[in-house]
């Protein structure tokens, strides 16, 4: 082992006290890229050594079907997002990946979940009280939110240090944005407090037509300062990446899959670079800290839960 990697290693197994910060990922659309967007980014978290869980706060368990097979919900007994929303919780059982990643899981077409949107706002204090309990235990808690404005949502924002939004390249592209600013604005407005997006990605960039060129462009212009400069491409390797469970930059045997994987890592580490607690320099070196994390040299208290 190189004296590179031990130091890595050893850097990350410090014991050192929890970042403790909570993102979430927002967009009152569907088929933005929440739900991938938060799996590649807990995952790139997760590799530069930070101790991750996700929770998922939609009711189609999207982000847990990433992560687990359905049978694996009935097979462990583990805490519900859902509940989050229900009781106040002291103690937490997070389902755990062997990538070192705590999953708050959601079954598949979560009723429960769904219906907490019709609950008082008192859910999402309790909510709020939860989820920063949970946090305690980890560096990063990322939020993956459902496609409309609701209590879930309006306790994911209202919750979180950090938050950031995937938006598309189209013809409603700018009143989409409108629509994803103002929601957190407003939600900020509930709590009397200011609540800024901290990074706004633009996934599933199509193709490079003359078209797309103009929209991308009049898009990062509104966009303005949140603008994640890296566009996220739409490309078979991240869909492939996906089917797999896998983050986009795992896939690197075809030149397209390498590209895929660069640009990705680009990107969520534009997005990490938003972060003021996570230094630049740790970004810099992600391949270093990835490998350290995939050779399970890190994060020993992870693994062995
Ligand atoms: N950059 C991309 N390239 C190809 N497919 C993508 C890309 N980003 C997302 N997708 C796919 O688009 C679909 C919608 O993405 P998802 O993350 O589920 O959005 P949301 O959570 O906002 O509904 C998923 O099938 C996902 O795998
Ligand atoms: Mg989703």
């Amino acid at each position: 082992m190189t004296t590179r990697t031990q130091q890595i290693a050893a850097e990350i197994n410090r014991s050192q006290k929890r970042l403790s910060k909570v993102i979430a990922i927002t967009n009152q659309k569907g088929g933005v890229g929440k739900t991938s967007t938060t799996f590649n980014f807990a995952h790139y978290l997760n590799e530069l050594g930070y101790r991750v869980a996700v929770v998922d706060l939609d009711g189609q368990g999207n982000l847990t079907e990433l992560f687990f097979e359905p049978a694996v919900l009935n097979q462990y007994v583990h805490t519900a997002a859902v509940q989050f929303f229900t009781e106040e919780m002291n103690e937490f059982t997070p389902l755990s990946h062997p990538c070192g990643i705590d999953v708050i899981a959601t079954q598949r077409n979560s009723h429960v979940l769904t219906n907490v949107d019709t609950q008082s706002i008192d859910a999402a204090s309790l909510f709020y009280e939860n989820v920063s309990r949970l946090a305690e235990d980890y560096d990063f808690v990322v939020l993956d939110t459902p496609p409309a404005p609701g209590i879930r949502t309006t306790a994911a924002c209202a919750s979180a240090d950090y938050i950031f939004a995937p938006v598309l390249v189209d013809t409603f592209a700018i009143s989409a944005l409108e629509g994803v600013v103002n929601s957190v604005h407003a939600i900020g407005g509930l709590l009397d407090t200011e609540l800024k997006l901290n990074g706004i990605l633009i996934n599933q960039l199509q193709d490079s037509t003359e078209e797309t060129k103009h929209d991308y462009a009049e898009l990062a212009a509104a966009i303005g300062e949140p603008l994640i400069p890296t566009a996220v491409r739409m490309s078979k390797p991240f869909r492939r990446a996906m089917r797999l469970g896998v983050p986009v930059w795992h896939l690197r045997s075809s030149g397209s899959e390498q590209r895929t994987s660069k640009e990705a890592r680009k990107a969520y580490g534009e997005m990490s670079s938003r972060i003021t607690e996570i230094p630049k320099k740790r970004i810099k070196a992600f391949n270093d800290y990835s490998r350290v994390v995939r050779m399970g040299l890190a994060q020993p208290e992870a693994q062995s839960q």
